[in-house]
């Protein structure tokens, strides 16, 4: 059983798809405490009610981006979390958190990487004109939104989407994935070859 960390700044319906498989028994694994740069982000209130520790590390009240990622680094490893899941978190993730968790991080990211990084990554979509969007699950390196993907799923982009409405369509996917994603990490079936990701079938 995996120790597992989550990350997050928002409504946090990626943490719930993750608490529920773990829950059901679908990943080897449990959700040991859930972070929150955001004190009234309803993830936390998530947490709360699954029972899972909810901690707000206020980034204001550390001297800096390194300061803050050195706590939230200290944070899960007093917990023995083995698996960082960011989960709608909307910061970059800085060295002395990537350095506790080396391979052991991963993300759910609303586009096809390496198309859209960063923010806003559906209204990217859209205004770009693809006829297909989707999202991806990667492990977490220096460059936003660059690691090594692990999987990901395609949806159509229709002709009167809104950005509501490509995001919700997405968003089933992600809650798909993402924690078919943390399952196969949870059961040692992951193999990293380079920039590719090995092991899934
Ligand atoms: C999700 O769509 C996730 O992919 C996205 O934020 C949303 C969070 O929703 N993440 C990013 O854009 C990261 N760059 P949630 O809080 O309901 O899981």
């Amino acid at each position: 059983m995996i120790r597992i960390g989550v990350l997050a700044s928002g409504r946090g319906s990626n943490l719930q798809a993750l608490l529920d498989a773990c829950g059901e028994g679908r990943i080897d694994g449990e959700v040991a405490v859930v972070l929150s740069d955001k004190a009234d982000a309803y993830a936390l209130e998530r947490a709360r009610q699954a029972g899972v520790a909810a901690i707000f590390l206020d980034p204001a009240t550390y001297g800096g981006r390194n300061a803050y990622n050195m706590a939230l680094a200290e944070t899960l490893k007093a917990r023995a979390i083995d698996l960082v899941c960011l989960a709608g978190y909307m910061r970059i993730v800085r060295k002395p958190l990537l350095e506790a968790y080396p391979g052991r991080m991963l993300n759910i990211h609303p586009s096809l990487l390496p198309a859209f990084p960063g923010l806003d990554a559906q209204a990217q979509a859209l205004a770009h004109g693809v006829k297909v969007a989707g999202c991806t699950v990667h492990f977490v390196t220096e460059g936003m939104d660059e690691g090594p993907i692990v999987m990901q799923a395609a949806v159509p982009v229709l002709e009167d989407d809104t950005v509501a409405s490509l995001s919700e369509r997405i968003l089933v996917e992600e809650h798909r994935i993402y924690p078919e994603a943390v399952r196969l990490f949870a059961s040692g079936q992951l193999r990293l070859e380079g920039r590719r990701v090995l092991g899934l079938y």
